[in-house]
């Protein structure tokens, strides 16, 4: 069938599905007040959800013959995982706290379950089981992060090494390489050793910068002869933000009038942090090329949250609010490590509370990315926000405001958690921004959604995750776009392999391609996406129509 009668009838029979039910719910509960302005916005409602899904679709000519060829050679398929989400085992075999495990303890209800990461999916026992279920998908690569406190509990060389730690991650390494599947590893995925945080604050210290530096250099030493892809740091602008802005993550530090912490200002301790996690990473990279890159033929980048801004409406005070935003998440990594300073415009903004680079930093810190990797769910839409408030934080400073609705239409469906709206061209414009103005080689490092973990749905039914494949299609194929316009994408990995501990969400929403029975055992069920997954990876025929079966199935 030709577009767009195919897309017009999966949208059709996805609507009547999905949102008609909420329509007619809508409806029925306004069937008192019902008249004719109603009436009319319903319909409207409901037309511009048709005509956004067959939108969404439009790339079908891709994705009905997506496979691994529609990809460059070469192109590496993964799934992603960090220590303190899996791992478990958080007192066992000499392994020391990290502000993780004292942020829950201390601050139950800012998790949403007041569940802790002390057990998490247990993967530091049931490795071995789930690099079986990489290999089954067919995984090219699996990205993890090792956790710093497990290998130096104190934080420090002096302090220690924790060999056992050091055999965990060496015996997972060669358990993953023995099965076709490269390492691809994170050295800091928010876990900062406890011992640190209690000795100099952590990364508000600029003494962080050497001891992340022996950690590395350590690492680098003992696992890099097997390891091809190292990443110093997962998200550092939203560890900065969430960690001391607003405070909902760990160490959990903000002002009072941003959240509810006991301790922090969001006006400066953002952006001190995010300036020695850019000096952290620096110096653990100049390291990494004058000592090991030669030898062991590593790659080595940085990966940054991101999330689709979109102009609220086509006028130049949007667009502006657009790259503010822009410049305000991903551009306070990427611009100091591109061109060796900050933002013009977070200069301007930020002011004095803006941390400089000495000259010799500038030059450190100026191209130190091998590449870039991109974590990618969602979108907002943002236009120029005029307050100008004398409480000064992090998340008003660049002048934005977000929303999530235009006349009462969401920027994409809502599915999982609250935040998770649904935007795929999001991953494609992302990709075409830094392209043009970073021009990195981006690997995709996470992109996913959430199932609500709901223990009242039989797991079978659990497993039946139609929307999940829909949405990584929809994903890749505006992937797709982006390498056709010249992006030099090399990979592209989900989140996640396992459901897992997240973080605020503690285990209340499901991320992965495999449904953890945490009431049985953590036993592990494979999802219909990661059959849908193994498809596409073993270059048989991943089609619209396969997905649309299993989606209209449920
Ligand atoms: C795989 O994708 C390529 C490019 O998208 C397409 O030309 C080819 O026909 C597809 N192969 C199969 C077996 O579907
Ligand atoms: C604020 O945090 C304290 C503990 O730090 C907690 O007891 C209290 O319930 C929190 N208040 C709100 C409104 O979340
Ligand atoms: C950064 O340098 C500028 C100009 O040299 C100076 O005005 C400003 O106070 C410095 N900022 C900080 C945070 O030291
Ligand atoms: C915000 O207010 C301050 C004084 O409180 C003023 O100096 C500044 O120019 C104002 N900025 C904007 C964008 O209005
Ligand atoms: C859990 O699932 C059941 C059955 O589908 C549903 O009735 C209930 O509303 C769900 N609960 C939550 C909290 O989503
Ligand atoms: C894949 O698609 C090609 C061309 O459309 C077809 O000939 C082949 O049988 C398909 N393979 C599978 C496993 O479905």
């Amino acid at each position: 069938m030709a577009f767009p009668t195919i897309q017009l009838l999966l949208c059709i029979l996805w609507l009547s599905s999905e949102q008609m039910w909420e329509i007619l719910r809508y409806c029925r509960a306004n069937k008192l007040h019902m008249n004719i302005q109603n009436l009319i916005v319903t319909y409207l409602r409901a037309l511009a959800l048709l005509l956004s899904c067959v939108e969404s679709l439009k790339p079908g000519h891709d994705s009905t013959t997506l496979n691994r060829s529609s990809f460059p050679a070469g192109f590496l398929f993964g799934a992603g995982s960090s220590a303190y989400q899996y791992e478990g085992a958080a007192h066992a075999d000499g392994r020391k706290p990290s502000i993780w495990d004292t942020f829950v303890i201390e601050n139950p209800e800012k998790i949403w379950d007041h569940s802790t990461g002390d057990v998490a999916d247990e993967f530091y026992y049931l490795y071995k089981k789930d690099v079986g279920l990489m290999k089954e998908i067919g995984l090219d690569i699996f990205r993890f992060s090792i956790s710093w406190p497990r290998v130096l509990p104190n934080g420090k060389i002096s302090g220690g090494v924790n060999w056992k730690g050091v055999d965990f991650y060496n015996s997972l390494i060669n358990q993953l390489l023995s099965n076709g599947i490269e390492p691809f590893v994170t050295l800091f995925h928010w876990d900062v050793p406890q011992a640190l945080e209690d000795e100099y604050g952590g990364f508000l210290s600029s003494e962080i910068v050497n001891d992340f530096r022996d950690y590395a250099d350590f690492c680098f030493q003992e696992f890099g002869d097997r390891v091809k892809y190292w990443v110093t740091l997962n998200e550092p602008n939203l560890f900065g933000k969430n960690g001391y802005a607003t405070g909902s993550l760990a160490p959990g530090r903000c002002s009072n009038y941003i959240g509810n912490c006991t301790e922090g200002n969001s006006a400066t301790e953002p952006y001190l942090v995010t300036h020695h996690l850019i000096l952290s990473h620096a110096t653990a990279t100049n390291l990494y090329r004058q000592r090991y890159q030669a030898s062991q033929k590593g790659t080595i980048g940085i990966i940054v949250g991101t999330i689709g801004e979109v102009p609220k409406y086509q006028t130049v005070s949007c667009m502006k609010a657009s790259l503010r935003a822009l410049d305000f998440g991903v551009g306070w990594i990427l611009h100091p490590m591109t061109f060796g300073d900050y933002p013009k415009t977070m200069r301007y903004l930020v002011g004095n509370r803006l941390p400089n680079f000495t000259d010799e930093q500038s030059i450190l810190v100026k191209g130190s990315l091998n590449f870039v990797g991109v974590n990618y769910y969602t979108a907002r839409y943002v236009e120029d926000s005029n307050s100008n408030s004398s409480l000064l934080s992090y998340t008003t400073d660049s002048h934005v405001t977000y929303s999530t609705e235009k006349n009462g239409i969401p920027i994409g469906e809502l599915i999982g958690p609250s935040w998770l709206y649904m935007y795929p061209r999001g991953l494609r414009d992302i990709s075409l921004y830094i392209k043009k103005k970073y021009n990195l080689p981006i690997y995709i490092t996470e992109n996913g959604m959430a199932d609500p973990n709901n223990i009242s749905i039989p797991i079978d039914e659990a497993l039946n995750d139609g929307k999940r494949i829909m949405y990584h299609q929809l994903h890749l194929s505006y992937l797709v776009q982006a390498i056709k316009k010249g992006v030099d994408v090399r990979g592209y990995s989900v989140w996640s392999l396992l459901d897992g501990f997240e973080w605020s969400y503690g285990y209340s929403v499901r991320f992965g391609f495999t449904y953890v029975d945490y009431s049985n055992g953590l036993k592990r069920y494979l999802k219909s996406s990661a059959f849908w997954y193994q498809n596409l990876l073993q270059k048989k025929n991943a089609t619209m129509d396969d997905h649309s079966l299993l989606l209209f199935s449920m």
